[in-house]
């Protein structure tokens, strides 16, 4: 049974924390002037991460009030209880424990819930995803005809695909030489012809990955891929195209990820080619269950290993740090102090990494669809703004295109800059190390922010005295900088992990359930209901509202 959320904004840390913001006048630079100590006291290593939140608009006393409405509003003990599987996923009455993916193998005491030996369960999926994994990867693994697999296609949607594309780019000069994955979640049809495009069907082999294997997307990607399966083997004279024939071709070149095997079975994959998981692992939580299979395959057990072991890292520091040192409740804290106290709207993540290009879109889904909720986990309405638009591109691509609204616009925009000091593809230019100019860029963009270019600065490079307040920057834009030695898949790990902690810890402060997603049924039930209207019932046409029913006939005009 879960505690009822304490309203955040009845503490009396709130109402100091309002007081605190309205006669807060943010100066980094007489902050930084002032305090020398100011660098070093608000950094902070987790694994290897290190974290300096010294730009950000924040005091000694900010974060103190900050630490003490954490306490006031019960984090410690909701933190435990993530840890230790109360089912915290109060509409769906589930536990979380996402965390208890990557814990080690004999990890003690055992974690049990519900009855479940969890750790035993755990490991024994994963050591079932290591072996197909090594099977694909060896070649042991072979198509109807004996060929060995060169292109995996993993079709899923949301967490089931938004995780393991971000993390095959993010790991790409980890991915075995012959070896390529590639990604299907669009109902789009597009999606399915593009990515089927050139593929040699012999050599291909489709991950259905569907935590409820329901959703309409993936099942209508899954069964036009078994169509162009089908239809490109018998050209080719592989398979004859008896119901025999196509049923061995499933089995060779189709697997399945889900909780639901039994709908795995009526798709007519074999069980015996399906990776399971839990009803306690949200969707966006998955890239590091058997979700993960086709990021196993390309990069091997042991890099997927080392994988989780960066997340277990995280989860380490997040359970046994003090707050006031703990990076994903600082950063998760901070995030409040923007939302709720300085009005920000909106959070960018620029990562300086190319191949974490992908990182932003993964964020999306993690931040946006576990805390943008208006009501809090026992039905209450919340009684603060909650959940900002998380969203960001990679510098320096970025700087050329919406840094401007970052340094001279109106609004308020906490961003992360990531970056790692040793590129996988380190390349010179002349004399110039092409990797040291690129982090220039990310230095010099947080500098830029905090301490901005006074209108006296722009007069002393004989500016003219009209354009002068077009080339002020105000600074006090507020950033954190994150720095890991290189993007391995440790890395990769303890940065999605940070993420997943920085949102539960905002979700607290706001009292929501952040591992729901009831805001994306609505959408689905409809289309379900105008599909018909689509397809020329005139009935479920005429069913539908003005608007609604306008477009569709005018879409219907303009069909060929
Ligand atoms: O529609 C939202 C959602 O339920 C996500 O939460 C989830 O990650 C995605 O759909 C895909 O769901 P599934 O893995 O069950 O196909």
């Amino acid at each position: 049974m879960s505690t009822a959320p304490v309203d955040a904004t009845t503490t009396s840390a709130w109402a100091e924390l309002t007081g605190h913001a309205a006669a807060q006048r943010p100066d980094l630079r007489s902050w930084f002037d002032a305090d020398p100590g100011r660098a070093e006291r608000f950094t902070f290593d987790a694994a290897d991460l290190h974290v300096d939140l010294s730009k950000n608009l924040v005091t000694d006393e900010t974060v103190a009030l900050l630490l003490r409405l954490a306490e006031e509003i019960g984090l410690k003990s909701r933190l435990e209880a993530m840890f230790t599987g109360e089912h915290i996923n109060v509409t769906e009455d589930r536990a979380v424990l996402h965390t208890a993916l990557r814990r080690p193998a004999g990890a003690s005491p055992a974690l049990v819930v519900d009855g479940q030996d969890v750790d035993a369960d755990v490991h024994a999926e994963l050591a079932r995803v290591y072996a197909f994994a090594e099977q694909v990867r060896s070649g042991a693994w072979t198509g109807v005809t004996g060929k060995r697999v060169a292109t995996v296609v993993n079709i899923g949607i949301g967490g089931s695909d938004l995780g393991p594309v971000m993390a095959y780019e993010a790991l790409a000069p980890y991915v075995q030489d012959g070896l390529e994955v590639r990604f299907i979640s669009n109902i789009d049809p597009s999606d399915v012809a593009e990515t089927t495009a050139g593929l040699d069907p012999e050599t291909t082999l489709f991950i259905v990955a569907s935590k409820t294997f329901g959703t309409l997307e993936t099942l209508t990607n899954a069964r036009l891929a078994r169509e162009w399966l089908w239809t490109n083997l018998e050209s080719a004279g592989a398979i004859d195209g008896s119901d025999g024939s196509r049923t061995v071709a499933v089995a060779k070149h189709f697997v399945a990820v889900s909780t639901a095997l039994d709908k795995v079975a009526a798709f007519g994959i074999d069980p015996a080619n399906a990776f399971g998981f839990w009803d306690w692992v949200g969707g966006r939580y998955s890239v590091d269950s058997a979700i993960g299979t086709s990021l196993a395959i390309a990069i091997g057990p042991e890099a997927f290993a080392e994988f989780l072991g960066g997340f277990h890292a995280i989860d380490q520091h997040l359970r046994s740090t003090p707050f006031a040192q703990n990076v994903p409740v600082l950063m998760g804290l901070l995030n409040v102090w923007y939302v709720n106290f300085l009005d920000a709207h909106t959070h960018a993540v620029l990562p300086y990494a190319q191949y974490l290009h992908r990182f932003p879109a993964y964020l999306q889904q993690l931040t946006m669809e576990s805390n943008g909720k208006g009501v809090r986990w026992d039905g209450s309405p919340v009684t603060t703004a909650t959940g900002e638009v998380f969203w960001g591109e990679p510098g320096t691509n970025g700087q050329h295109a919406f840094y401007q609204l970052i340094h001279q616009g109106t609004r308020v925009i906490p961003s992360d800059f990531i970056a790692v000091a040793n590129p996988a593809r380190p390349l010179r230019d002349g004399d110039t190390d092409v990797h040291g100019l690129f982090l220039a860029n990310f230095f010099a963009q947080t500098k830029a922010l905090a301490f901005g270019k006074t209108a006296d600065e722009v007069r002393a490079e004989g500016t003219a005295e009209a354009i002068v307040p077009a080339r002020v920057f105000t600074g006090n834009r507020p950033t954190t900088s994150i720095l890991a030695p290189a993007l391995t898949p440790s890395v990769l790990g303890q940065l999605i992990a940070l993420y997943e902690h920085i949102t539960f810890v905002q979700g607290v402060v706001w009292g929501i359930d952040s591992f729901d997603q009831w805001g994306v049924e609505l959408g689905k039930q409809l289309a379900t209901q105008i599909a018909p209207a689509v397809t020329g019932d005139v009935d479920a046409l005429a069913a539908q509202d003005a608007s609604t029913q306008a477009l569709i006939r005018h879409y219907l005009a303009q069909r060929d």
